[in-house]
């Protein structure tokens, strides 16, 4: 009797570059390795480098090949002719079956290009998120839709960024609607508890004062924007001495030179380097309020049943905006301060914000 041949493991290169992309494609590592169906193939680019390398250590990921293209301050030109390059190279010498990109960084842009110049078909993960705005995010809005439109299946979070891809002439079959693997990243932390991986965080956090969680990076609110967010949080502490405000600061060193002038001597303003991933989602959770730009932490903040103040004037992420557990309040100083006064003195306000979704 002859033997059918064992079919040949189908080959995707899971291609990222930046700490979200990191996060997100860090349970399908996993689940691609554990199938015998595929063989996963990591490929980074280092668009982020302490950061990345961060997030592999919390879930022991080792690439399989690291571009390395970090180089401090580089232009978005730079990260993009490097990561185009490189992943190319990479491709051409070994020919996966399919290319898998995550959201929209330009890491994701430069990984589905590269794949569609080869002729490899590319899958997209949290494909479908849109603000409507060209220019904010920048320049993510236009690497999610030239994503789009390099790649053969889209995996989309919701229905709603289902929706999105439809109206942009994606073919329905093309389509599915897989949730987000922020939210596997999250639970998987939430099952290993993680310290905050800094002594002066657990000796300061170990008490019960209210903790204010704040991240900010975006392109477009570097400079003025970001100035202002740091003048709110130096109002807030001082009229909520007993809050303390914490702020894991990314590593672009723009965040630094707006944030810190405006928030000298305020003792309950504690400014750190990034925490790693499990001792961040732990200070979700210790978090009463969270004051953020990031994608990510709108989806992991109400998961977790935190009112989110997004500090934009838009989100691709609406629909926890409507489930009322994000609130966009934008940049503007006085708005910040009073958004989140109301939600330390109005105990109503508070609850309707803090619904888990
Ligand atoms: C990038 C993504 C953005 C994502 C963000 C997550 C693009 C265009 N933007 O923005 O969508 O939300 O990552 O954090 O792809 N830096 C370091 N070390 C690091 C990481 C960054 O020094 O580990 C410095 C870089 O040298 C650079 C600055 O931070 O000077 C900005 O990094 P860059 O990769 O250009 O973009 P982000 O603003 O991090
Ligand atoms: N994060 C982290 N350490 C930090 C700050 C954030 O691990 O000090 C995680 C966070 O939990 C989320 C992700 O980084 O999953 C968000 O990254 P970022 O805000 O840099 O990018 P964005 O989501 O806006 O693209």
């Amino acid at each position: 009797m002859s033997t059918l041949p064992t079919p040949r493991p189908f080959t995707v290169a899971l291609v990222y570059g930046t700490r979200p992309e990191a996060i997100k494609m860090a349970p399908l590592v996993r689940a691609f390795t554990n199938d015998p169906r595929f063989r996963p193939m990591v490929v980074v680019t280092g668009q982020h480098r302490e950061m990345l390398d961060q997030v592999h250590r919390v879930f022991d990921i080792t690439p399989d090949v690291d571009l390395d293209i970090h180089a401090p301050g580089h232009t978005l030109t730079e990260i993009t002719t490097r990561s185009l390059n490189g992943i190319g190279a990479v491709l051409q010498a070994n020919h996966p079956d399919a290319v898998l990109v995550q959201g929209d960084t330009t890491t994701t842009f430069s990984g589905a290009l590269a794949a569609f110049y080869e002729q490899i078909p590319v899958i997209h993960t949290e494909a479908g998120l849109r603000t409507g705005d060209a220019s904010s995010p920048f320049p993510e809005e236009i690497n999610r839709r030239l994503a789009t439109q390099l790649a053969e299946l889209h995996l989309a979070p919701t229905w709603e960024s289902r929706a999105n891809l439809l109206r942009d002439n994606v073919a329905e079959e093309r389509v599915h609607v897989t949730g987000n693997t922020v939210i596997d990243a999250l639970l998987w932390t939430v099952e290993h508890p993680f310290p905050y991986g800094s002594p002066m965080l657990e000796a300061r956090l170990g008490g019960d004062h209210p903790v204010i969680l704040v991240t900010a990076h975006r392109r477009e609110s570097l400079g003025a924007p970001m100035a202002r967010i740091g003048r709110a949080l130096a109002r807030i502490a001082a009229a909520h001495p007993d809050h303390l405000i914490v702020f894991p600061m990314h590593r672009n060193p723009k965040v630094r030179e707006a944030i810190m002038p405006q928030i000298e001597g305020l003792s309950n303003i504690i400014t750190i380097e990034p925490l790693s991933y499990g001792g961040f989602c732990r200070l979700i959770a210790r978090s009463s309020i969270i004051l953020t730009d990031s994608g990510g932490v709108q989806e992991e903040g109400p998961a977790l049943g935190k009112p989110v103040l997004v500090t934009r004037d838009n989100t691709e992420r609406p629909e926890a905006v409507h489930s009322g557990t994000v609130r966009l309040i934008g940049t503007d100083e006085d708005v910040i301060v009073d958004a989140v006064d109301e939600l330390i003195t109005s105990p109503a306000a508070y609850a309707r914000m803090s619904r888990a979704v």
